[in-house]
């Protein structure tokens, strides 16, 4: 009976362990969560095929006869979300402002659950955030917003 709780001791420790290590991931030393590390993977995956430069087009935009119209969509589309806001691969260099401002956009557009937008995602359904990808990057937008 000893041995079996000190068993479980032991497990429940290990797991604690576990589970502060796995913190220290998503966080940095002062336990701001890491942009580079932990929220540009997430936006890359994401985001990245309308507000990054990437070649990815969806498949009507190379359908012979409907591209046509779906060409100038797509494009337009992109050049709209590139222009009102633009994935930073990182912030060196970056003014405080810029990157202020960054943050307050990101939180705005993912608190009000507008992004991605709805019919990307009934064409793309694996690229809707996770609740834990939003809230991370809220979580970080909000402490870099200060
Ligand atoms: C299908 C293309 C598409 C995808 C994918 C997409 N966006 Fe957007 N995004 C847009 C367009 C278009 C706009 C500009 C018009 C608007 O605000 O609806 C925009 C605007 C924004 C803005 C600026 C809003 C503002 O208030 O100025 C932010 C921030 C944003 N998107 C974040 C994201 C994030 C984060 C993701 C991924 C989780 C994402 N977007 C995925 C098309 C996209």
């Amino acid at each position: 009976m000893k041995h079996r709780y000190r068993l479980l001791l032991a497990s429940a420790l290990a797991f604690s362990v576990m589970a502060i290590s796995s913190k220290e991931t998503a966080t940095g030393m002062d336990g701001v969560i890491e942009y580079e590390a932990s929220v540009l993977p997430v936006l890359q995956k994401k985001c990245m095929s309308c507000h990054g430069t990437t070649t990815e087009r969806p498949f009507f935009y190379d359908l012979p006869i409907v591209s046509r119209w779906t060409r100038p969509y797509v494009d337009r589309k992109i050049q709209t979300a590139l222009t009102s806001f633009e994935i930073l691969p990182s912030f060196s260099g970056a003014e405080e402002e810029t990157i202020d401002e960054y943050a307050a956009k990101l939180r705005r557009a993912l608190q009000e659950k507008r992004m991605p937008p709805t019919p990307y995602l009934l064409l793309h359904p694996d690229h809707r955030l996770t609740e834990e990808e939003g809230q991370l990057i809220v979580e970080w937008a909000t402490s870099e917003e200060g």
